[in-house]
């Protein structure tokens, strides 16, 4: 193990790209040497804002600055083509969710990064919330004992079209684009999953596809959990871009209320604590619990890079949470009840 510094480079400048920018610079061990986009305009911009180098071409960058590591900030139908060019490139790569548009896609771009030795992680975030964090650390210190329940509810009306206008036109809009968050928050906090039942609802007439879910899931351990997303539900406040949560285990249940109030009853009878990230000089309401996220999960990165951490989660975990979005999305059309294994298995 050894901490270094690490120069690394950025692929897609766009409307997120520019958290990951701004919590990078606060990171002393990292310097960001160039970033690319095939918009120049939006590369320049960035390199001005940031001091690096711009390209508009991945391979000339990766070729000409040999990174210690690659993070791709582009939409999901560029990450299999990236990742799998990233993966001769460099030591670590991050890939932005959704990881890939196809289970065979993701498996290609694990077997591409398992063939160059370059470790592969995928960012998400949710599970790097500062109250999701405290929750997990509750957890392994057995606060609440093994876990029985969880409840994952992200559920608001923000407009969330302005500055991301082409997620009004993806089909299964709720599921590939928080559902798989929320599956692998589910994940790091409860274990795998087995099996999976969804039905999915299109609530907002400016949306073509599905805008909102609810799935029930059965982990490996015999727990259960029941988890709720909408783009189109309107309550005041609007608790965006809060997920709130209860977890219920064998000898207590944390509960994640709107306003970030963490409350736990265990045997040691109810206390209360205020989980809100503090806002980055950079960030702005209410968008800081998730920029707050990224420097958290950033941070783990460089854990990785030093060899001090493994990678949360990796490509191959994430592999397994596209597969639950995949079965989900298979149950809401069938209306049956699908196995995780087996929607892996298909997919080999
Ligand atoms: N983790 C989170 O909380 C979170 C939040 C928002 C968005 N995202 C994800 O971030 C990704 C980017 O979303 P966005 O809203 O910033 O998109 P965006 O369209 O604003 O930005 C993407 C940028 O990538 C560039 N690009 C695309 N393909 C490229 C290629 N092959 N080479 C170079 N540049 C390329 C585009 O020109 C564009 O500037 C998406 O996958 C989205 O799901 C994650």
């Amino acid at each position: 193990m050894c901490d270094e510094r690490h120069r690394g480079v950025l692929i897609g400048c766009g409307f997120f790209a520019a958290n990951h920018m701004h919590a990078w610079s606060e990171i002393s061990s990292v310097t960001i040497v160039a970033v690319c986009d095939r918009d120049e305009a939006k590369a320049r911009h960035f390199s001005e804002q940031f001091g690096c180098q711009a390209f508009t071409d991945t391979k000339v960058m990766l070729e000409s600055m040999k990174p210690d590591f690659v993070d791709i900030a582009t939409t999901v139908s560029s990450h299999h083509a990236l990742v799998t060019l990233a993966a001769k490139h460099t030591k670590l790569v991050i890939c932005q969710k959704p990881f890939a548009e196809t289970l065979q896609d993701a498996a290609e771009m694990v077997r591409a990064c398992e063939a160059t030795g370059a470790k592969l992680v995928v960012h998400e975030n949710f599970r790097w919330q500062k109250p999701f964090r405290h929750m997990r650390q509750l957890l392994d210190e057995g606060r609440i004992g093994p876990t029985q329940f969880l409840r994952l509810s992200f559920r608001h009306a923000f407009d969330i079209y302005a500055r991301q206008p082409y997620l009004a036109g993806i089909a299964d809009l709720a599921l590939t684009d928080v559902g798989l968050h929320l599956f692998d928050l589910a994940r790091s906090l409860m274990g795998d999953i087995e099996r999976v039942t969804c039905e999915t609802q299109t609530l907002n007439p400016r949306v073509a596809g599905q805008d909102a879910f609810q799935a029930l899931l059965r982990f490996h351990s015999g727990a259960v959990g029941s988890i709720e997303c909408s783009f189109y539900s309107r309550m005041e406040p609007d608790p965006f871009p809060q997920t709130l949560a209860q977890l219920e285990g064998t000898r207590g249940t944390i509960e994640l209320l709107a306003g970030y109030e963490l409350r736990i009853t265990s045997i040691h009878g109810v206390t209360n604590e205020n989980c809100e990230p503090s806002v980055p000089a950079w960030g702005q309401r209410p968008w800081h619990l998730v920029q707050e996220s990224v420097r958290a999960f950033q941070t783990h990165v460089v854990a990785v890079l030093n060899g001090a951490a493994e990678a949360a989660p990796s490509g191959a975990h994430n592999l397994e949470t596209l597969a639950v979005v995949i079965a989900a999305t298979a149950s809401s059309r069938t209306h049956q009840t699908q196995i995780v294994k087996r929607t892996l298995e298909q997919a080999a």
